[in-house]
């Protein structure tokens, strides 16, 4: 049993979502109603060309936050976005990750 909660607890701190503190999600929910919301939507409801973010699983935010931060061509919109992940820090991509899955459903 005590082998098996291990592997549990290491699998999900290698998703890399567990260690996000309420800090990091305040912080996430501030730059989200600021600055992300602007074009996803003030749910994550998306509109025109903006995908709508809501239901999307944390991994997958996180790395398509990593792409767009790291100048990678993502969709036919990207450069509309990549100035917006630019200067995130992984802990910024985690918090934002974290807080729009379990926000917006
Ligand atoms: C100026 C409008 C704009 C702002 C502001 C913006 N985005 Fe985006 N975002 C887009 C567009 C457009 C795309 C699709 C780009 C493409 O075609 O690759 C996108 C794509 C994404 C995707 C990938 C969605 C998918 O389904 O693959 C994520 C995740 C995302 N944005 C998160 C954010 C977060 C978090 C913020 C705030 C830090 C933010 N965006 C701010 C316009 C914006």
């Amino acid at each position: 049993m005590k082998i098996a909660t291990c592997l549990v607890v290491a699998a999900v701190l290698a998703m890399g979502a567990a260690d996000v503190s309420a800090a990091d999600l305040g912080t996430a929910e501030k730059t989200y109603a600021t600055v992300c919301a602007n074009c996803h939507g003030r749910s994550g409801q998306g509109m025109a060309s903006f995908p709508k973010l809501a239901g999307k699983d944390a991994d997958y935010i996180a790395a398509r936050l990593k792409a767009y931060r790291a100048g990678e061509k993502v969709g036919p919109n990207t450069p509309l976005m990549t100035p917006h992940a630019a200067k995130l820090t992984d802990e910024q991509i985690a918090g934002l990750a974290a807080y729009v899955s379990t926000t917006f459903k």
